[in-house]
């Protein structure tokens, strides 16, 4: 009977057929140790030449480092752990694998991103891929129980979301410039009319010239819009999104994190609320520490990793200075100098993970707000338009999924969460 890795607990004593590649090999003597990878896990085989027939055991010796082959065998517990292997009775050779350029020695990061293709299916990028899809699944997951509809927002855009310098440019046919999406945001605005809460998931795109290990120029993104909900409604909306996804991951990714060494005591906290912080006082608590950042300024890398430090959850830095912020972004009514939005940090080192805000629900004053950025009207027509039918007080926030990967899974360099990153300087394979 054909098993998959992960059900094989409920064969023992059993004979079964698993289908997969040989991530690892060794023989000695009598034995042969086969690792064994089907996607779904992970097991030894093992052939005992006396058990088997010559033809098995000459076609076992054939098998190279990642070479696909058909197992059948049987499943028996290892007396002490937790642990099952397979007794091989037969081998049947898929292919034998050429001889394999990774894994025999420690590779440069260049030598593995150009092998990415291959780099994949290394265990420890195995267990990273498995954490992003369970944090794809959470994030479903609480947004379906909680009145979310999924929009798909388009990629191909007339106009910018963020600013205008991460845009990257394509040739629209008569039409002149289209831009690829750096966040499905404006979208959402129009279909909460429709539908009160949103979300999208999906690429965006940002020409970023950074190069630090939590910039990517093509990552996932999902933001969430939702009506008659305030800058304060939203954030308490991010914290149980978040606090959802990582309780999902504890559940579930057990061997993941084990594979990863993840520390999880570092995520057990992270339930809501999370601590709040104005970008004021943020600011004050920087100088304390030496830093020369000014009251109008933005907050770079080094100044959140400053600030996350004394937290074990992700913190909320509020009310940024509006002339470094979006134009959508609604005005403090007690501080027209201030935007109603926040940033949340991640601890660790991982900085920002989700950017949100109250929008400008008024048309004259969001008319104002595009002129004053230079935007170019014509585009922002219909995004006018939603002020002027059945405007509300509405807000939303975006995450970026390879941000919250890296942090929840540990991972230094989020280029390491996507399965095929695309970077300042390079997009192969
Ligand atoms: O803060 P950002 O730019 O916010 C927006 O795009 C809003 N329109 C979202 C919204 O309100 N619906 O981006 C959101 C998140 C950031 O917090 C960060 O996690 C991630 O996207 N992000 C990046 N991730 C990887 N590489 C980059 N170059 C990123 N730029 C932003
Ligand atoms: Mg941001």
């Amino acid at each position: 009977m054909d098993v998959l890795i992960q059900n094989i607990h409920s064969h023992t004593d059993k004979t079964v057929v698993v289908k997969g590649w040989i991530y690892n090999l060794r023989s000695s003597g009598k034995i042969t140790f086969l690792q064994i990878r089907d996607g779904t896990g992970f097991i030894q085989g093992i052939v005992h030449k006396p058990d088997v027939s010559e033809k098995v055991w000459d076609d076992a010796h054939k098998l190279t480092l990642e070479s696909s082959a058909i197992l059948t065998g049987k499943v028996s517990k290892h007396p002490k752990k937790d642990e099952y292997e397979l007794q091989i009775s037969d081998v049947e050779i898929v292919q034998v694998a050429s001889e394999y350029p990774l894994g025999k020695k420690e590779h440069g990061v260049d030598f593995l991103l150009d092998n990415r293709h291959l780099w994949l299916r290394s265990k420890k990028q195995w267990a990273i891929q498995r954490i992003r899809n369970t944090l794809i699944n959470a994030t479903y997951e609480w947004l379906n129980d909680n009145g979310f509809t999924k929009i798909d927002s388009p990629i191909l855009t007339p106009a910018a979301c963020e600013g205008t310098t991460t845009l990257f440019e394509v040739d629209y046919f008569d039409l002149g410039k289209a831009y690829l999406t750096q966040s499905g945001q404006l979208y959402l605005e129009a279909a909460i009319a429709s539908l009160g809460r949103v979300f999208d998931f999906g690429p965006v795109f940002r020409a970023e010239k950074s190069k630090t290990r939590r910039h990517i120029t093509e990552f996932w993104m999902m933001d969430a819009e939702m009506a008659f909900c305030d800058h304060y409604g939203s954030m308490e909306i991010q914290e149980q999104l978040v606090s959802h996804m990582v309780k999902r991951w504890l559940e579930r990714c057990q061997q993941e994190f084990s594979i990863l060494e993840r520390d999880t005591s570092k995520l057990e906290h992270v339930t809501p609320p999370f601590p709040r912080m104005t970008h004021a006082d943020a600011v004050k608590i920087l100088k304390e520490h030496g830093s020369d950042i000014h009251e109008t300024e933005d907050l770079g890398a080094d100044d959140e990793t400053i600030l996350t430090h004394k937290f074990d959850k992700p913190v909320f830095i509020e009310k940024y200075p509006a002339e470094v912020k979006a134009f959508y972004m609604k005005r403090d009514p007690n501080d027209d100098g201030l935007a109603l939005c926040s940033d949340l940090l991640a601890p660790e080192g991982y900085g920002e993970i989700i950017g949100g805000s109250q929008r400008e629900d008024d048309y004259d004053t969001l008319l104002k707000r595009l002129k004053e950025h230079k935007l170019p009207e014509k585009a922002f027509e219909w995004y006018l338009d939603l002020r002027k039918y059945g405007t509300v007080p509405h807000s939303g926030f975006g995450y970026g999924l390879e941000r919250l990967i890296g942090w929840i899974s540990g991972i230094h360099h989020i280029r390491e969460t996507i399965p095929f990153p695309r970077l300042l300087n390079r997009m192969r394979p």
